[in-house]
């Protein structure tokens, strides 16, 4: 009732009775089994947390690693992180490739094969992320800058599933976001990237081949997150923590899971990130946010007897802050929106809105006002003096 009164649907709606669908509990799995005789290209292998994931790949039995990055061997972390493969018995071979550029990705897979053992599995765990992409809002992107966050996430993913779909791979992984679930106001950018590339796995998955889209949380101990000092921020944000040991376990159930195509992986308090992200308010949010305290500042606060007992300023101010919050909430809007001298009906409240706020009042005023009274009011001004008389005689 709530879609249809805020025309927010598309077509029909179907109502079912149907108890709610319980969140699958994944079983452990074992680690994914590993061919030593195949290599397994990791690209943004070299540094973060695509280091972390080729050396887990190294400890899960691969003997051969491709890492590819932009810099290659020049990048600051290659060589601590061929010699700590090296240590798990695993010949990690840097290569300096831009998966951007399709040429370059084809010769990429081309001299993987001329060493003879075959290529049988792909993470793309590259992407590109400063700090000045980091903070930008969509109105602020040029094509520039736009590109250079999308392409390897779109045009990498694209060139690489071109390039290996006629070979049996053993998986073909792909380093989404979390932000490409809940979305993030300043990472436009960045989750469309993360979306577009999720799409090239479903697209892999609909033609019968490995795909795998993981959406992270941010990664505690390595990587851009940690780099950038964000941890703490993402905690508090109810992201919780996530470390890459941790991190690549979940890879491999994930991996050997046959019905994992897209999934987002986190230790999230979502009821705290819905606070931070509105898009985590969505409905399809529904099952993984708790029972919601419908409107804000529906608190335990006895508002009746608190605008009793204060003198009638504060009284009207808290009668007022009431009505406004609850009207807001009502028309999804924020109540700085709300001008107090505008007729309700010409703010949006159509009758079925009118209805919820004469139920929301009566809760946490504890006084009846009838609906249409709300629908022809004239304003927040005239009508908030008239509830306090109401909350003051208790009618
Ligand atoms: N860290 C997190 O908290 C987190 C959370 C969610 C998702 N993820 C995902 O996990 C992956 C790894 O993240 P990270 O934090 O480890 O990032 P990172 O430390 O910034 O590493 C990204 C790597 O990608 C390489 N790269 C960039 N553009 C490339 C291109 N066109 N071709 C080849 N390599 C390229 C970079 O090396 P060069 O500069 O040498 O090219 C860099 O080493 C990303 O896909 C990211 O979206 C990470």
């Amino acid at each position: 009732m709530a879609l249809l009164r805020d025309s927010r649907h598309i077509g029909k709606i179907v109502i079912t009775l149907d108890p709610a669908e319980p969140v699958p509990v994944r079983v452990p799995r074992p680690p994914v089994a590993l061919d030593p005789e195949a290599t397994y290209l990791v690209t943004g292998g070299l540094g973060g947390f695509g280091a972390a994931t080729a050396l887990w790949l190294a400890r899960c039995g691969a003997r051969r690693l491709a890492l590819a990055s932009r810099s290659g061997a020049a990048h600051p972390e290659a060589g601590a992180v061929l010699a700590r493969i090296a240590e798990e018995g695993a010949l990690a071979t840097a290569y300096a490739t831009d998966i951007t550029d399709p040429e370059a990705t084809r010769e990429l897979v081309a001299a993987i094969d001329a060493t003879g053992h075959p290529l049988r599995g792909v993470v793309n765990a590259a992407m590109v992320l400063d700090d000045v992409l980091d903070d930008a809002t969509a109105v602020e992107l040029d094509d520039e800058r736009t590109h250079a966050v999308v392409s390897p996430k779109l045009d990498g993913t694209a060139h690489l599933d071109r390039l290996t779909r006629d070979r049996p791979l053993d998986f073909f992984v792909f380093y989404s976001s979390i932000s490409a679930l809940a979305g993030n106001l300043r990472q436009s950018i960045y989750a469309a990237g993360n979306l577009a590339g999720e799409a090239i796995i479903r697209r892999r998955r609909a033609a019968g081949l490995p795909g795998l889209a993981v959406q992270w949380c941010a990664i505690s101990d390595t990587g851009y997150a940690d780099r950038a000092g964000m941890v703490d921020t993402m905690r508090r944000a109810g992201f919780g923590e996530l470390d890459s040991v941790t991190a690549t376990r979940v890879l491999g159930e994930l991996i050997s899971d046959p019905d994992a195509d897209v999934v987002m992986v986190g230790n999230t308090d979502w009821a705290q990130t819905a606070k931070l992200l509105p898009a985590v308010a969505a409905p399809r949010f529904t099952e993984m946010l708790p029972a919601p305290g419908a409107y804000p500042q529906d608190t335990d606060r006895n508002i009746p007897e608190l605008v009793r007992s204060a003198a009638e300023p504060e009284a009207l101010a808290l009668v007022t802050e009431v009505l406004v919050s609850a009207l807001a909430a009502v028309l999804h809007t924020a109540p700085e929106r709300i001008d107090p001298d505008t007729r309700l009906d010409q703010l949006g409240l159509e009758s079925l809105m009118a209805a919820e706020l004469s139920s929301v009042l009566q809760r946490r005023l504890d006084c009846v006002v009838p609906t249409m009274e709300l629908a022809t009011a004239a304003g927040v001004r005239q009508l908030a003096p008239r509830l306090l008389g109401r909350v003051r005689r208790g009618v």
